[in-house]
């Protein structure tokens, strides 16, 4: 039986001691001869905790993914003393374009010794990385041990632009839907547009988050309903709801503002203070939109939480805001959830009618301390720590002077102010296409970090459009 066919025995703990090994072993391979004490000592470590593991499990495979290390489909949760390891090893894999590396028993000290050196000494070559890589193991033969490339589909640069399809598909989809009017809803293409955000969604959550940047395009309403769809489903898997759940959310979300197609447009985008009639009639659309997807409920199928969160994304948690509730005494989650990236899309996007518009770490700040009054405080708060310290797409100035736009969080809470950044501009101000950085990048002499975030600056006050940045990436 392999490991595929059953479910794997490989602890936390286990997976972890034989991955960092892994590192020690191929870091110490680049520097000493294979007669090294201490490289002996580290090897025996990794043959005897790999040799345990595989007269358990026949076999034992490591699967990188963009972000991530798993063993035998046991995902390695890294700590802040085995961070820099998890980096080390993910680099080594991802130059050598190895996607996974498979140990079969019967493997021998001789042989992973070997191979390890074999991993540790190759010069990582320009082109065709992999195919070099592939014919020299293949003529140094080693029986136990296979190494694959990572799938071309796992390739960031054609994802992207998968995404950022899919992304724009979203908002076209939309106007068709809004615009249909008494034409009948058909949610399957709906359904079937936020199964594949959420599939993107879990490979690459960075790109999406900095997808979320795109506003205004075409209308306000179609953009941002897109927008909170996206937040929505990522801010619901963190809270752990189940993937038929997580559809169910995605297209609440998608149609939350559905009746805002009712509200005549010059009032939707009056660029001006509303008085208060004008106000009463914007009020009405989470009215509008539940009547609408009540109407075609029972033909569509549309799912009673779906028609909840249109009508109750605008009610506060203390029940205040509008439409008011007359008997009942809370909200579905659903909503609770949708309010919250309602909000926070809404105040981040420029509007001619809006006096201020919020940076995203300014939204944030603005939005805790009306936690538990307006928005569920457990729910912001892990919405808060999905955003970050520095919300992906934010513009930093570095100690270095150098300034750079957030493109990826780390994982680690305790590294959650050190971000991976790309650069910008200079520290004289002049415009470069510069590297993406690691802000947990050690300097080797010092052992100090590189660069670090001085302050945040307001992308919008600088002129510096942040989504053509996410969205160059992708063509
Ligand atoms: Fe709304
Ligand atoms: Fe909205």
């Amino acid at each position: 039986m392999t490991t595929q066919e059953r479910a794997s025995q490989i602890s936390q703990k286990e997976a972890l001691k034989i991955v960092v090994h892994l590192q020690v072993v191929l870091k110490l391979g680049k520097f000493y001869e294979p007669n090294n004490r201490i490289l002996q000592e580290q090897m025996e470590t990794l043959y005897s905790s790999m040799q345990t593991a595989l007269e358990r499990e026949d076999e034992i495979q490591i699967y990188v993914s963009q972000n991530s290390i798993s063993l035998n489909r046991v995902r390695v949760r890294f700590d802040f003393a085995t961070y820099h390891a998890s980096k080390f090893l993910l680099n080594a894999f991802q130059e050598r374009e190895i996607g996974s590396l498979i140990f079969y028993l019967g493997l021998t000290k001789e042989e992973l010794t070997r191979f390890m050196f074999f991993l540790a000494e190759k010069e990582i070559p320009k082109e065709d990385q992999f195919e070099q890589i592939f014919s020299d193991f293949e003529a140094a033969s080693f029986p136990h041990i296979l190494i694959e490339k990572i799938p071309p589909a796992e390739k960031v640069e054609t994802l992207d632009k998968a995404i950022a399809t899919m992304y724009f598909l979203g908002i076209y989809h939309l106007k068709e839907i809004f615009e249909q009017e008494d034409e009948a809803l058909n949610l399957n293409l709906t359904k079937r547009w936020v199964q594949s955000m959420f599939n993107h969604l879990a490979f690459d959550e960075s790109f999406l988050f900095g997808l979320t940047n795109v506003k205004n395009f075409d209308e306000y309403t179609l953009n941002h309903s897109v927008n909170v769809c996206l937040l929505a489903i990522a801010l619901g898997r963190r809270l752990g709801l189940s993937r038929p759940e997580l559809m169910e959310l995605g297209v609440s979300a998608l149609l939350h503002d559905l009746g805002k197609l009712e509200i005549p447009k010059d009032i939707l985008d009056k660029p001006a203070k509303l008085d208060a009639g004008e106000r009463a009639i914007i009020e009405t659309h989470p009215n509008l939109g539940a009547e609408k997807l009540i109407e075609q409920a029972s033909k569509r199928g549309i799912p009673d939480r779906v028609i909840q969160v249109a009508f109750e994304h605008h009610i506060n948690i203390d029940l205040s805001g509008y439409p008011k509730y007359v008997r009942r005494t809370s909200i579905n989650l659903f909503s609770k959830i949708v309010k919250i990236v309602d909000y926070f899309d809404a105040i981040t996007t420029k509007r001619v009618y809006r006096p201020k518009v919020f940076t995203r770490e300014e939204a944030l700040s603005l939005m805790l301390e009306k936690s538990g009054e307006e928005f569920d405080p457990l729910i912001l708060r892990t919405f808060a720590g999905m955003i970050g310290v520095y919300p992906i797409g934010s513009l930093v100035v570095l100690n270095t002077g150098d300034m750079g736009i957030v493109v990826e969080n780390n994982p680690l809470a305790s590294f959650a102010h050190k971000p991976k950044v790309k650069l910008i501009a200079d520290p004289q101000g002049n415009k470069m296409d510069g590297d993406i950085v690691d802000l947990t990048d050690l300097d080797p002499d010092t052992r100090r970090f590189k660069r670090t975030i001085i302050t945040s600056l307001d992308a919008d006050k600088y002129n510096i459009p942040v989504s053509d940045y996410f969205l160059l990436r992708a063509q």
